[in-house]
């Protein structure tokens, strides 16, 4: 194997992976350079720790997995949904700190738009997806549009960080391109690459490659996040620019308030290094991951850890303990994120088994389909497991029906239906406050450079800036 570096070589051979110079010989020099560039992102001696836990403690993960099931309570520290005057009152107050927050440019955004949207089978980057239901416009124009509708409204820049990963960055970077950052001034958006990880055989442990020269790797998780941004220079952009909170939130979800002032407000009230914003979950069942207590710490619970029968528990007062659906929506302190990047990132990987193509020995591609018993296993960190990190936590019910629609399926909850249906119940809720009433389950649509809210809504249609047929799509 002439040109394979001997201490490629010795790493190969220590980690049993030699088998990903099998068609080396066969390589042009490009290919081969290709293919040395990729091994040498790999941690050989992490992916193999976590694929030999994987492989030999399956019963222990379980056993410690119901371990917590038992001991954990509905969470402690929660800012519920507002009931009395006085909720209001206190309300209102945490949204006054939060404009204050965003008026001396305290606040920046990121984005997590790395994955692969594989349940949606779009063929682009998700947050391309037209999702606006009379206009439709992408999500992406929908973040633009709410963060520049902020900027003026608070009269502060506000830097917005998109995370992206091999599978979406050139095209997330060129529809911005192509469609003029959406009046964003383009030097306050800033793109970065999540990094990736290998599959590998779940039966053997070997990495798979997908082509000869190519290892079958996909992005390492929204916890990706937190490597990714030291290795962009982020943190310490944010720090010199005096930022102190970062408002989190998926890319798949249009109706999020972004930076949402009361959120934000709540969270520098409690001095909160991690805020959550979570929901009511609608059953007991619904695939949604829980924040509950462990020992007086704030973890979640993904549904897949829990039996219907666990996920229906109730505690004493005849409530759901398993009942604060995670939105995906938190606030960071900045200071946080700089604790969880120190040493690398402190999060940990996460095994999913899936089924991943990959050449056999004699370099045909293999598309495996056993749901059953997936081929791979794939690795990933996930950003929630940073709660039980955090010195201080707070979790606060968000408005369901208000804030969390997310696109995930192609049918059925959670898809495109269900998230236009959502958009366009909340402006008709707008309308009617106003004291427009639009027929149910008519598609209407507000621009949030025109209106973020009701109140703005109204002042909007009052003062001409527009008219209810631009809403509905009928202004000829
Ligand atoms: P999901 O867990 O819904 O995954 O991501 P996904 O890749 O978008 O969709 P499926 O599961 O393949 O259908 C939740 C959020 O985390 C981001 C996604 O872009 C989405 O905003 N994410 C996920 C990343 O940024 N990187 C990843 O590696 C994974």
């Amino acid at each position: 194997m002439a040109g394979v570096p001997a201490n490629v070589q010795e790493v190969l051979g220590r980690f049993g992976q030699t088998h990903l110079l099998r068609w080396w010989d066969q390589l042009d020099s490009a290919g081969q350079q290709d293919l040395l560039n990729q091994i040498d992102q790999i941690d050989f001696d992490q992916v193999i720790r976590v694929w030999n836990q994987h492989h030999t403690q399956k019963t222990v993960d379980s056993a410690s997995s119901a371990g917590r099931i038992d001991k954990a309570a509905a969470p402690v520290s929660v800012v519920r949904q507002p009931e009395s005057e006085e909720d209001h009152i206190r309300r209102e107050a945490a949204g006054k700190t939060g404009e204050r927050l965003l008026s001396e440019g305290k606040v920046a955004v990121i984005t997590v738009a790395g994955g692969q949207g594989s349940r949606l089978g779009f063929e682009h980057p998700k947050g391309m997806f037209p999702v606006g239901p009379v206009s439709e416009r992408s999500l992406f124009q929908i973040f633009a549009e709410q963060i520049l509708a902020r900027q003026r409204r608070h009269g502060a820049s506000i830097l917005w960080m998109i995370m992206t990963s091999s599978a979406t960055h050139a095209e997330t970077v060129s529809f911005f391109e192509q469609h003029r950052f959406f009046g964003l001034d383009p030097r306050n958006v800033v793109f970065f690459q999540q990094g990736s990880m290998p599959a590998v055989d779940a039966a053997s442990g070997k990495i798979l490659m997908d082509g000869p020269c190519t290892i079958s790797l996909s992005p390492d998780g929204h916890g990706g996040l937190i490597s990714a941004l030291q290795k962009a220079g982020l943190l310490k952009r944010m720090e010199a620019a005096d930022i102190e909170h970062v408002f989190y939130h998926q890319v798949d979800n249009p109706t999020v308030i972004l930076c949402d002032p009361v959120l934000l407000g709540f969270h520098h009230q409690a001095r909160s290094s991690l805020t959550t914003n979570v929901v009511r979950k609608s059953s007991p069942t619904e695939r949604m991951g829980v924040l509950v207590d462990i020992d007086g710490q704030v973890e979640i619970i993904e549904y897949s850890e829990l039996t219907s029968e666990q996920a229906a528990k109730e505690d004493a007062n005849g409530q759901w303990i398993f009942w604060a659906g995670n939105t995906a929506i938190h606030v960071f302190a900045r200071s946080f994120l700089e604790e969880l990047s120190t040493d690398g990132c402190r999060l940990e990987l996460h095994v999913a088994r899936k089924n991943v193509p990959y050449i056999n020995e004699e370099g045909q591609l293999i598309q495996p389909s056993d749901s059953a018993n997936p081929n791979g296993i794939k690795l990933e960190r996930f950003i929630f497991d940073a709660l039980p990190m955090a010195s201080v936590t707070l979790i606060v019910e968000g408005n369901r029906s208000r804030e969390f629609n997310p696109v995930k399926n192609r049918d059925g909850a959670d898809s495109p239906a269900t998230s236009r249906a959502a958009l366009s119940a909340i402006c008709r809720s707008w309308l009617a406050s106003t004291g427009v009433h639009v027929a149910e389950g008519t598609a209407v649509e507000v621009s949030p450079l025109t209106a973020l809210d009701a109140e703005e809504l109204a002042a909007a249609l009052k003062d001409g800036r527009v008219r209810l047929e631009q809403l509905t799509g009928n202004a000829g």
